[in-house]
Order: C-alpha cells, then structure tokens, then sequence
C-alpha cells in the first residue's frame, strides 16, 4: 500500500531517526512494547516519510512462512505460483510490517532468518529458488514482550539480528497533544484522560494484564467528541476494556468518575 497522506505522528523519542538509519543500513527493526502505543502508526509514518511501499502482515498461530512466501493456486486448467507479501516485499523494495511476529508458526521466524542478516536473501523452496533483496526493502517487525509471559517468546538468535526500538506510554504532556489531535476534544478534556490514564497505570495492585494504552484515551475521547457523557465515554472505552472482575470495574468507575 501507497500512502497518499501524512498519518500524524508525534515521537516519543529519537525513533525517526532510529528508523532511518536502519533503513539506510539495511537493518531490519524490531518494535517492543504493549498494544496501543503507536507501533502500527510510527511505521506508516515512516513509510510515508521514506515515500515506500508498505505491506502489513497481522501474524496470528497459524501464519506460515507459505503464506509470507507464496503458493501455488489452482487456476481453471492449470497451477500458477502466486507470491505472497513477504516475497512482493522483497521484489519490489517495499518496507514489510510483520505485526506479532512471536504468534507466527516457527517456519517464518526459519523463512527472515537469512533475509535479515548480510545475505538479504530469500529462499523459495517450492520454486527451488532464491531471491536477492531489492535494496529498499525491509523487514520491520513488532512484538509485544509482556503478554503470554513465556508463551510465546523471540529467541536470542531472532531478536540479535533486529535494531530494536522500545515503545512504551509517552509522558503526559505528549500524550495530551496525542489525545487532544486523534480525538478533537479540547484541551482540557484531553488533560484529565490523560490524568486517568496514569493514575490507573500507577495502580499496579489491580495486577491487569495490560494497562490503559494511548489508544484507549483516544478512543475515550472520540467518544466524547461527538457528544457521549463523558463518564460513559471513559467507562466504555478505557475502563471495561481493561478487567472483567466485577469488583475492579467498580473500584475503577467510581475513581474516574471523580475525574472526569
Ligand atoms: N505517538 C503517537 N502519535 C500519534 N498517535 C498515536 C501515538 N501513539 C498512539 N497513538 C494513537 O493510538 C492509536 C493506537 O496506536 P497503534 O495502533 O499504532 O498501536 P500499536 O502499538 O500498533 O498497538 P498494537 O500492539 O495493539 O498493534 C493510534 O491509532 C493513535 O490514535
Ligand atoms: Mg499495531
């Protein structure tokens, strides 16, 4: 996919940069961190700043590297071989986005190892062939280390052959300018979203999975930009996502309620 327009993104750190030299260096990245701290949109910015191609893969468990690569495909009479995203990717020099790549069957993490390392080669087995890399294509992948603890881990082999960029919530004055430019809501209003979304990351006791992310303070705050009361606005987009445990919901709806 083109993008025709520049998706907003504001830094949290040096990550342009960041990316930009690995892109020059032909280095593949690696995303960390939680859901909803702007993984996704940082690299369509980028592919928008870099004026590439971008290919967006969501990895899931039963992601293979013959969907990555490519199948043959029956078509009326005859079989025809049909490249898949990662070998479009590779041909045409475009910036590939593997989206949880630690979900993705071990096949895959086989299939990029020699793509990401000096050679930039792919290996098309049932082609018996192998492709060299355009010299604008990258491999940009996310994974998100906190969840699944031990389940679904990258090994060292996998993860020492990525630049590796840490996404975490951004500080508040930051996050404001976030909420305030996604949602259209006021000032103020994105203040006190902000406001309740430290206070319940700093509510470690509560022992949630993942805690409020940027994108659920954004999504509080579109609710209310088109007129949803406030406090059912924060309690259906930041607080019931969070926990089903009657007890935390409760505890959560009456201290938000206090700050919106
Ligand atoms: N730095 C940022 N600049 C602009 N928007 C941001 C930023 N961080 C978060 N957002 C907002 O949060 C939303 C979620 O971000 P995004 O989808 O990029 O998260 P993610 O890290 O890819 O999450 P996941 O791991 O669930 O895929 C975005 O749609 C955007 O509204
Ligand atoms: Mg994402």
């Amino acid at each position: 996919m083109f993008i025709e327009k520049e998706p907003y993104y504001k830094p949290i750190g040096r990550e342009i940069e960041v990316f930009e030299h690995a892109f020059k260096n032909k280095l593949p990245l690696l995303l960390k961190g939680p859901t909803g701290t702007g993984k996704s949109r940082f690299v369509e910015h980028m592919a928008y700043r870099l004026q590439k191609d971008l290919i967006t893969v969501a990895c899931h468990e039963e992601t293979s590297s013959t969907d990555l690569i490519g199948r043959f495909i029956i078509k009326g009479a005859e079989t025809v071989w049909q490249d898949g995203p990662l070998t479009r990717a590779v041909k045409e020099g475009s910036i590939i986005y593997l989206d949880e790549i630690a979900e993705a069957r071990p096949d895959v993490i086989v299939a990029i190892h020699p793509l990401t390392d000096f050679r930039r080669l792919l290996y098309i087995d049932k082609l018996g062939i192998e492709v060299q890399a355009h010299p604008d294509f990258m491999l940009v992948a996310s994974f998100n280390p906190g969840y699944q603890k031990g389940f679904k881990e990258l090994k060292p082999s996998t993860r020492q052959r990525f630049v590796s960029l840490s996404f975490a919530y951004p500080q508040a004055e930051i996050e404001r300018e976030i909420v305030a430019n996604e949602s259209r809501i006021d000032a103020a209003t994105a203040k006190r979203l902000v406001k309740i979304g430290e206070k319940i990351r700093n509510l470690t006791e509560l022992g949630l999975a993942e805690t409020v992310s940027t994108r659920l303070l954004v999504d509080a705050g579109k609710l209310i930009h088109t007129g949803l009361n406030k406090r059912l606005a924060v309690q259906t987009a930041v607080v019931e996502p969070l926990t089903d445990d009657p007890d935390t919901l409760e505890a959560l709806k009456d201290m938000t309620d206090l700050m919106i």
